[in-house]
Parts: C-alpha cells; sequence; structure tokens
C-alpha cells in the first residue's frame, strides 16, 4: 500500500533577534523568544508518501540517497502522531546553500512537517505544524509562517510555536546574503549553542538582553524604522557571536571575509545608506537593506566578491503545498 503524496514549499528565515540555546534538549525548547523574517529566494520543496514495502524510511536530497537515520527520528514523531508504523519515501529539493549558515534546516522540516503530516493524513493547525516542525530544528518552526515571525518560546511541548507577526507585509526590505562558504560548518548550532549555554559567562546577559531587544525590534518593525531595526539587529547577532568567543573552548564562526564585509557595511553607513548586517552560526553574512538601495550595496559588495557570491532576497511566504512539478 502506497500513501498520496504530497509536496510542500517551505521558505527559510533569518533570525534579527536570535535563538541561540536550548531549555530542553530533547523537546527543542528555547532559551529565548526570537523573531525572523521568511524570505522568497531560498527555500526547500519535500515530498513524502508511506509505503508499506518499505523496511526503513528511504531518503533523497537533490536526487542522493542520504543516510536517513536523523530525518528518521523525525518521521518516528510524525508516526506516533499519526498511529502510524508504516515507512516513508522523502524527496528534498533544496534551493538554500545546505548548512552554509544560511539555515537550510529552518526550510527543511518546515516543509517536511507538512509534506509528511498531510501523507500520514493529518490536517494539523498551522499552531501544531509549528510545534512539529520545531522538533526536527527550531528555527524551522518560525518558517511555518511568511514574513516577520516570533517563536514564543513557552516552556514545554504544548507552549513552544511561532506566531505570524506580520504574514504578508508590505515593507519594501531586502536581504543581501553574502556566501563566503558554501561548506559545511566547522560548528554545528547544536554543539554551538549548546557550549555557550554551559560556559558563557555572559550567557544570563544574553537572555536579558534578547529579551529588551525582542520588545525593541517589535516595535520599530511596527513603525517601519529600518534604522532601529537594522540597528537592533545587528547588535543581537554581535552579541550571540560575542557568547561564542566568550565559551570554553571559545569558537567563532568569523572569516576574515566576513570581517570584510561587515567592514564594507559600516563604512557604507558612515556614507550615508541604510544597511546593517547579521551572522548566523556559519561566516556568511545577511545584510538588511531597503529594496531601493540594494542595487547600490550589490555594486560596493561587487568590487570584492563574485557575483555567484552574492544573493538578493525578500519577504516570503509561510508553507504551502505545491503541485510536483
Ligand atoms: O534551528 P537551528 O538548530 O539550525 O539553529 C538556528 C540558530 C541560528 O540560526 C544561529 C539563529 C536562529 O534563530 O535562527
Amino acid at each position: 500500500m502506497i500513501s498520496k503524496a504530497f509536496t510542500a514549499r517551505a521558505h527559510t528565515n533569518i533570525a534579527l533577534i536570535k535563538y541561540w540555546g536550548k531549555k530542553d534538549q530533547q523537546l527543542i525548547i528555547p532559551m529565548n523568544n526570537s523573531l525572523s523574517l521568511t524570505l522568497d529566494h531560498f527555500y526547500t520543496d519535500t515530498t513524502v508518501y508511506f509505503d508499506s514495502s518499505l523496511k526503513h524510511d528511504v531518503f533523497y536530497l537533490n536526487d542522493e540517497e542520504q543516510d536517513a537515520s536523523k530525518i528518521s527520528r523525525f518521521m518516528d514523531l510524525v508516526r506516533a502522531q499519526a498511529e502510524l508504523k508504516t515507512f516513508a519515501h522523502i524527496e528534498s529539493v533544496n534551493h538554500v546553500p545546505t548548512t552554509a549558515g544560511l539555515a537550510s534546516s529552518a526550510s527543511a522540516y518546515a516543509a517536511l512537517a507538512l509534506a509528511a503530516s498531510k501523507a500520514a493524513g493529518m490536517q494539523l493547525a498551522r499552531q501544531d505544524l509549528s510545534r512539529l516542525a520545531r522538533r526536527g530544528s527550531g528555527s524551522a518552526s518560525r518558517s511555518v509562517y511568511g514574513g516577520f515571525v516570533e517563536w514564543k518560546r513557552g516552556n514545554d511541548d504544548l507552549s513552544s510555536f511561532a506566531v505570524p507577526i506580520e504574514e504578508n507585509t508590505d515593507w519594501n526590505i531586502c536581504m543581501i546574503a553574502v556566501v563566503i562558504d558554501k561548506n559545511r560548518k566547522k560548528i554545528s548550532s547544536r554543539v554551538g549553542m549548546q557550549r555557550v549555554v554551559e560556559t558563557s559567562p555572559f550567557y544570563p546577559a544574553w537572555i536579558k538582553s534578547s529579551e529588551h531587544d525582542l520588545a525593541t525590534i517589535k516595535k520599530a518593525i511596527k513603525e517601519r524604522n529600518l534604522k532601529k531595526v537594522g540597528a537592533i539587529a545587528e547588535e543581537n547577532a554581535m552579541k550571540m557571536h560575542a557568547l561564542n568567543m566568550s565559551a570554553s573552548p571559545h569558537f567563532s564562526y568569523f572569516e576574515p571575509a566576513t570581517i570584510e564585509v561587515l567592514h564594507l557595511v559600516e563604512l557604507l553607513r558612515s556614507e550615508g545608506i541604510c544597511c546593517y548586517y547579521t551572522l548566523d552560526a556559519g561566516p556568511n553574512v545577511k545584510i538588511l537593506c531597503s529594496a531601493e538601495d540594494s542595487e547600490q550595496i550589490l555594486k560596493r559588495l561587487a568590487v570584492k566578491f563574485d557575483k555567484k557570491q552574492l544573493l538578493v532576497a525578500h519577504p516570503g511566504p509561510g508553507v504551502e503545498l505545491i503541485s510536483k512539478k
């Protein structure tokens, strides 16, 4: 017996207020609320069907068969919820540079949560879809929604999920990703964040200040104040990376080219161009700016970087079912 196949598309998101530390590693309950922007340019398409002739889950990423053990643990959650024993065939196509710090896990698990739950015969409300996606990767909880999204940390499985702040934002903003390294990151976000929780003496201060950053950025988003949104996001990202440098053993995702981009953004700002950076668990830099200024910023970046390293994205939609090509 083969179930109906469902294909879901989810877009990645970039956090403006970062999630960096878990209160519960098993359930993926974060230490603090986070806030992100879902992007249109980077997405994952995932098709799932259940097949009773399979002896284990089968997983293809970009047409290549992969070890399915991690994804199987996630599928076990779907099977438990749907009271199903059958294994699944899963096929993903990633339109995000995989694990290059552009958070491909966010789009991957949001797409998988929708496609797998539908193929298992479930009709999950978006809140429950966000909770399920969270179990695959924390940031995936936010990719269920488009635009600006807040992940409310909650304190258990039921209360930890994302909510939309402005799903279909009409704000003409832009995120330029400068891809410095496409390779797998050296320290996974799981290992990195756990290490800072356990060893950084600054961790309690991070929690306190990210609460403040969240409140002020929400107000600035409402006011359409790019200068404030950018400044808060940039400072929040630097505080997250300062945690890494204060951990034991300390670590950093910055490469020499990362620093070059940060300096260039600061230079552009001193020239009066409104642009700010943010960075995740990798060396790539994401630049927040208005759509009008993007051409000018790209031109300056193109002096140092290849055109292929510069990706432009805008606010994108939440997860949805699509028909497979
Ligand atoms: O969802 P994970 O486990 O890939 O962790 C994401 C962590 C950051 O991207 C650095 C921050 C965030 O909130 O997305």
